[in-house]
């Protein structure tokens, strides 16, 4: 994985959006290329063509991205001396079309030629719904525009990647017949969030950590995505996917392997991606687990009134190779809970011994916890002697805040780098044809267990709850409790946190 910022401005380039009507247009694409380009990172040769089918004149979707501009990126027009937009917009335009028809696709070519300086380099992003992904790819192929003659042709998919197993395999086969694998960016946003990434740095560049990374120090990690909000206006996507689909098959495994991973041989993005397919190989889901649903998730609008589709899930992992025998790896993810958080808590071994036989035997073991989202930072937990007399000793932790150092508008947006990535032809924060199907491979027989119809419903949970009970009975067996050391109500949102 290179340094993308030290790699410079990005290539002249178009940037086809597929599905450029929509709101991940509005809300992320377009204001991660604006702060890009405030950044200095972006050729100014950059160009959009949205491609959708709404009636909409080049005026009305100019007027749609400043708004999502305004109102969503990381560097808004005016602000930080950014005076890019009026030149960044000027090279923005509106194709109207039908995804299948080949007009669109002889009307695109046209456009594309006439563009002029993007040196015949393009990258076809796809924001529109799954389904239309293969008609998208099958035109494109048709119509010449994935051949790299000239320059550069990659194309950006957006999850979900496929239902299941064998849909992910489909649709790896389909783009496969247009484009090589090396001009596919499979997107997981979670990888483009820069404390996701600070994962391997803190890893590998600290001597003192990687040396305990194992399963002679570490009793178990627990991996939390907790979510507030709930399913909002998506609830007919939601309702067929459920949250091991949602959040687990991607986002959680993806973290996972980061955290379990081998050090990578060498910096190139598919030495990296082996490392993780290794742990996806590895990585067995044992037959306990819970699935959960907030009261009042069948009134959202687009959920059946009989609707067993989980919103919560928590399952035990183990990762079969030597570092990490034995050791279980918890995962648990819901929507409408307490905070929105994500954390990865490592739990070490307790000290074999009190030192002192004055020491209370509650002395909990040492912690060290990754704040992923939102309030970043790392908690190291550990012990003291209280002052005075005795040889009490009581927990404390050591904490790095990112907005300490970086301030609270120092990490960028994740398609911020996952754009400049693409654009700079780095795949290494995307995820490989194998490393999709084999996550699929780990889940499915998880989502088949649920989706049986013998299977019990969903444990119901109070929304702003942390789950159904039967989520603390889960870890509980195994004589742990879930950890929540991270974000406003964290163990440790303090600067100087104390766990009970
Ligand atoms: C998406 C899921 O991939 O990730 C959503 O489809 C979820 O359901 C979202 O809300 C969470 O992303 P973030 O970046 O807000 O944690």
């Amino acid at each position: 994985m290179k340094d993308a910022v030290a790699r410079g401005k990005t290539p002249p380039a178009a940037v086809v959006i597929f599905g450029a009507s929509g709101d991940l247009t509005r809300r992320k694409l377009v204001p991660a290329l604006h702060s890009l380009a405030c950044r200095g990172l972006l050729s100014p040769s950059t160009h959009v063509v949205g491609i959708a089918r709404s009636d909409l004149s080049e005026e009305a979707f100019r007027r749609r991205l400043f708004e999502g501009v305004e109102a969503y990126a990381r560097y808004r027009p005016g602000e930080h001396l950014c005076e890019m937009w009026p030149h960044f917009a000027a090279r923005h335009t509106y194709l109207r079309g039908n995804y299948d028809d080949p007009e669109t696709y002889r009307r695109l070519g046209e456009r594309l030629a006439a563009l002029g300086d993007t040196e015949g380099n393009v990258v076809f992003y796809l924001a529109t719904p799954p389904l239309l992904y293969p008609v998208v790819v099958r035109r494109l192929g048709e119509a010449g525009l994935a051949r790299e003659e000239d320059g550069f042709r990659r194309i950006v998919v957006e999850k979900p990647f496929g239902h299941d197993y064998a849909s992910a395999h489909r649709l790896n086969r389909e783009i496969h017949t247009v484009f090589d694998e090396a001009q596919v960016y499979r997107i997981d946003h979670y990888l483009g969030k820069e404390t996701v990434q600070n994962i391997l740095t803190f890893r590998f560049a600290n001597t003192i950590f990687e040396a305990v990374w194992n399963r002679d120090c570490i009793d178990h990690v627990q991996i939390t995505m907790a979510e507030e909000v709930g399913v909002g206006h998506r609830g007919g996507y939601y309702d067929r996917a459920g949250v091991f689909r949602d959040m687990f098959q991607n986002h959680l495994l993806q973290l996972l392997a980061l955290v379990a991973m081998e050090r990578p041989a060498a910096a190139d993005a598919d030495t990296l991606r082996d490392e993780k397919v290794r742990v996806l190989e590895a990585l067995r889901v044992d037959g306990r687990g819970v699935a959960g649903q907030y009261i009042g998730y069948r009134e959202e609008p687009g959920v059946g009134p009989t609707s067993r589709t989980p919103t919560y899930g928590a399952l035990r992992a183990f990762v079969d190779r030597e570092r990490w025998r034995g050791v279980p790896f918890y995962l648990r993810s819901g929507k409408r809970l307490a905070e929105k958080v994500t954390e990865v808590a490592i739990q070490f071994k307790e000290a074999s011994l009190p030192v002192f036989t004055s020491s209370p035997p509650s002395a909990s073991p040492n912690v060290l916890c990754l704040c992923l989202q939102p309030d970043e930072g790392v908690h190291l937990h550990f012990h003291l002697k209280e002052p005075g007399a005795g040889m009490a000793t009581r927990p404390v932790s050591l904490t790095f805040h990112y907005a300490d150092l970086f301030g609270e508008r120092g990490l960028p947006d994740a398609y911020e780098r996952l754009l400049l990535d693409v654009l700079q032809g780095d795949p290494a924060l995307f995820a490989r044809a194998d490393e999709v199907e084999w996550a699929w491979k780990v889940m499915d027989p998880v989502i088949a267990r649920w989706e049986r119809p013998d299977a019990p419903a969903p444990q119901p949970y109070a929304p702003g709850s942390w789950g159904p009970e039967a989520g603390e009975a889960f870890i509980a067996r195994d004589g742990r409790r879930w950890l929540h050391l991270c974000g406003k109500h964290g163990q440790m949102s303090g600067r100087v946190g104390v766990l009970p």
